[in-house]
């Protein structure tokens, strides 16, 4: 594997993300649990698991006579997803572009924010390991498509979008190292055109059926600059990949800039608030 893809870096910082995505993702677990219909005794995969958020709410799902895998290309994050347990889930490091598993093996695979090589090679190999009316939930940051009516009750905290510190990190990164905008993270789909439509042409051409697309969106509170900080480095691929080559000066002045507009957002409103978004496409193996 070549030095720094995505999933080397993200060795690096695997415990920080599994706090951070565990405090903030756990709406869009919800809505994969009830968009695959996911019930006790089912097999379930959770592709690019990470540190395992959607595989452990996946596992409380089928319960103990199911089955559940997670596969994830970086080592650090299936350490710490273990570490997490429960002991009946499956962790191993593999590649979702070559999944080594029998056809045919699983009841519902999900992927939450994969970072894929090629999705449309890693959805031949999802479509492969599903039987027959087997369903897949997939999702990438965006929105666009009808909101997900998520029956599973919601964050009684969820903070004001006058709070909202969206967009700071990435357009104070463009204004000081425009070089890095739009630039991907190692391994994740690239999208030329319209997401959504691409994510459903993705899955209609290996073979889906009822391909239906959705989103949801959320806000998390944070309640200081630093804490905010520390997840926007962390959830940044691109910039957390590139940070090594930037010079420490121009790095600390980024994150004094981002510290004094969040500061200020903090005096006036009492909190920060994060949004999280999501593309998701939903679909049966024929
Ligand atoms: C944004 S993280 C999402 C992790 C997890 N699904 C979650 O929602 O918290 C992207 C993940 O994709 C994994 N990844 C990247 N390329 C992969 C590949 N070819 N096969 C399996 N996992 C891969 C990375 O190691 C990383 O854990």
């Amino acid at each position: 594997m070549a030095a720094h893809t995505d999933p080397d870096r993200y060795d690096e910082v695997a415990e920080t993300f599994d706090r951070y995505s565990e405090r903030t993702g756990g709406p869009l677990t919800e809505c994969f649990v009830e968009m695959t219909e996911m019930r006790a005794g089912l097999h379930t995969l959770d592709v690019a698991c990470g540190s395992g958020i959607a595989t452990r709410r996946a596992a409380e799902a089928v319960g103990p006579n199911g089955r559940t895998v997670g596969i994830d290309l970086s080592p650090g994050q299936v350490r710490v997803a273990r570490s997490r347990g429960p002991d009946r889930i499956e962790y191993i490091v593999m590649d979702a572009m070559s999944l080594d598993f029998p056809d045919r093996s699983f009841d519902v695979v999900t992927a939450r924010y994969p970072h894929f090589p090629g999705r449309a090679g890693a959805l031949r190999e999802i479509a492969r390991v599903l039987r027959p009316a087997g369903r897949i939930a997939i999702c990438h940051g965006g929105g666009g498509p009808p909101r997900w009516p998520l029956a599973a009750r919601a964050a009684a905290d969820e903070p004001p979008a006058e709070a909202s510190v969206d967009n700071l990190f990435l357009s104070l990164m463009g204004e000081r190292f425009p070089e890095l905008t739009g630039a991907r993270a190692g391994n994740a789909p690239a999208s030329s055109v319209d997401p959504s439509t691409a994510l459903a042409d993705d899955l209609r051409d290996t073979g889906m059926n009822d391909i239906a697309l959705w989103s949801f969106s959320y806000r998390s509170p944070f309640r200081s600059a630093a804490d905010a900080w520390q997840w926007e480095v962390v959830r940044h691929s691109a910039y957390r990949m590139a940070a090594h080559t930037l010079s420490e000066a121009d790095v600390a002045g980024f994150r004094s800039a981002y510290h004094a507009r969040a500061e200020a957002i903090l005096a006036e409103h009492g909190v920060l608030s994060m949004g999280t978004g999501a593309m998701f496409g939903v679909a049966t193996r024929r």
